[in-house]
């Protein structure tokens, strides 16, 4: 299975996703890695020789410009599968249109609890006891595609939106490369 991982951060997510796909039994591969930004996770697809792109948000007068540029790129690399890693940007529905079902998300809750871009600090501010970590098939609305897994993760009362976050993101690594396996071998169709 051929894969493009698009990312706005750090890339911790893409960082498990790279080693994950360079054992030769994973049936997997990362074709490229493309960012909305100059994010520092680009870092990692070039330690692990991956080829990257940019397509900076901020160039375009409009999401729909950048959604068609962004499609071009992918276009260019033909993946099986998209996979947003840490994204922080709405795909334009065209963009969504021309890949689904074939894009998949990560989230750090349970969804449908706390969508958007603020999943873990909307838990915090809620005061729940728990949420959680989710992987979705994009589709055109906010989070709001077929959950392919997801697991709940405990809140601390001493959590801060960091602490939390930075303990939901291995169950996401874990759910998302297991996932993907899964996609790889035919076991989930999307
Ligand atoms: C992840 O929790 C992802 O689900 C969310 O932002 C975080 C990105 O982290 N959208 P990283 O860039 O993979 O470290």
């Amino acid at each position: 299975l051929t894969l493009v991982v698009l990312i706005s951060g750090a890339g911790s997510n893409l960082r498990a996703l790279l080693e994950a796909t360079s054992h030769p039994d994973f049936p997997a591969r990362v074709l490229a890695v493309g960012a909305d930004r100059d994010a520092d996770g680009l870092a990692h697809a070039e330690d692990f020789g991956i080829p990257t792109f940019t397509v900076p948000y901020a160039a375009y007068p409009t999401r729909e410009a950048w959604g068609e540029e962004l499609a071009a790129q992918l276009d260019a690399w033909q993946p099986d599968l998209i996979v947003l890693s840490g994204l922080m940007r709405l795909l334009p529905a065209a963009v969504v249109a021309r890949y689904a079902p074939r894009i998949v998300n990560t989230h750090p809750a349970y969804l449908p609890e706390f969508p958007g871009a603020h999943g873990v600090r909307d838990a915090l501010a809620a005061g729940a006891e728990q949420t959680g970590a989710s992987v979705i098939v994009v589709d055109d609305g906010v989070d709001s595609g077929p959950i392919l897994a997801q697991e709940r993760i405990a809140v601390r009362p001493d959590d801060t939106e960091s602490s939390l976050h930075e303990r939901i993101k291995p169950v996401e690594r874990r759910l998302l490369i297991d996932v993907v396996q899964r996609i790889a071998t035919g076991e989930l169709v999307l």
